[in-house]
């Protein structure tokens, strides 16, 4: 690795993973957090996801960043470092790093670490002057970055995965990342729009089977990190437009009756049985907006592309 990229190792994933997988198996209706999607084989098939026709986000929002590529960097304003929850796409994060004005560093965080670092060491080629401080960690609790409190922050959380929490949770969040932040620094944010449901529904039941695949592989994921026992093959992906809570959600049924292990802990399942997976929640404008407004920020402006299906909020953190 090159000495540009510098790599940072926030907790023991794997215990808080076993903690947090044993306790979702282990209640009445069983969850999983849809954050254990993504290990390697799991950011990969997310990647395929982003590709497939039905699933409109990746280059919708990909499409709102480019052609507001000169209006997002003149709003923003000089920036010194560029934080990511989320070492996704990079064809979004060049967008910034191409337009934003005087930023000296980027900070990329994500759960995936061998992910992150192909990633971090890949843009560092065509970014030669750029600070990369890569951060394997998990954004969704409290965290603190190895940044200058002082210097102009901006935290980039592209594809709408601040949909995966409930709105008390994003609310939370928010708050959490101007933790992060001094007042006048910025949080740019992906967010899915509310809808016709049949394209929502479309979006997560994909005709290659590349959702089902992505769901299923939470499983096999438990199956290596955590001695799992997993049959993939005896469960079903299912997803659906939930309208009355405003989401997506992604559950895993169990086709059969069935016992598995994980860690030398035993769960049962009836046939018919559902582990729920993942929420995705959609939002109009005016309730994001409503969202950052009550919770440690301003909305200052928004971008959308011209059918209105994807939104990319810019908010400014306010003293409180
Ligand atoms: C990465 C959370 C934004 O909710 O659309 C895609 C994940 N799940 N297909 C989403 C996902 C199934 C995605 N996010």
């Amino acid at each position: 690795m090159s000495s540009q990229v510098k790599s940072y190792d926030l907790y023991t994933m794997q215990q808080k993973m076993l903690e947090e997988v044993i306790a979702g198996l282990s209640k009445p209706k069983k969850t999983l957090h849809a954050k254990y999607f993504y290990d390697q084989t799991g950011s990969e098939l997310f990647e395929q996801i982003t590709q497939q026709p039905e699933y409109y986000p990746t280059r919708t929002e990909l499409t709102i960043l480019m052609t507001h590529q000169t209006a997002i960097a003149d709003r923003i304003g000089p920036v010194h470092t560029l934080i990511e929850y989320g070492s996704g796409s990079s064809r979004k994060i060049k967008s910034l790093l191409n337009s934003l004005h005087q930023l000296e560093e980027y900070v990329p965080i994500d759960i995936s670490k061998d992910y992150l670092l192909l990633a971090a060491t890949e843009l560092a080629k065509d970014y030669p002057n750029l600070k990369i401080k890569a951060v394997c960690g998990d954004y969704s609790t409290p965290i603190t970055l190895p940044v200058d409190p002082l210097l102009k922050k901006v935290i980039f959380f592209p594809g709408s995965t601040i949909g995966n929490f409930d709105p008390d949770e994003a609310g939370r969040f928010l708050q959490n990342s101007a933790q992060l932040l001094k007042d006048g620094d910025g949080f740019l944010v992906g967010v899915d729009t509310k809808k016709e449901p049949e394209l929502l529904n479309l979006a997560y039941n994909d005709g290659a089977g590349v959702t089902k695949a992505f769901n299923l592989n939470i499983l096999k994921h438990i199956n290596t990190v955590l001695a799992g026992t997993f049959d993939p093959s005896c469960f079903e992906h299912v997803a659906f437009y939930n309208e009355e809570e405003g989401r997506i959600e992604m559950h895993i049924k169990s086709q059969i009756d069935q016992t598995v292990q994980v860690s030398g802990h035993a769960f049962t399942f009836k046939e018919g049985e559902t582990i729920h997976t993942e929420n995705s929640y959609k939002y109009s404008i005016e309730e994001f907006q409503l969202l950052a407004n009550t919770n440690g920020f301003r909305s200052v402006t928004y971008w959308t592309d011209p059918n209105g299906h994807f939104s990319v909020h810019y908010l400014e953190k306010t003293s409180t």
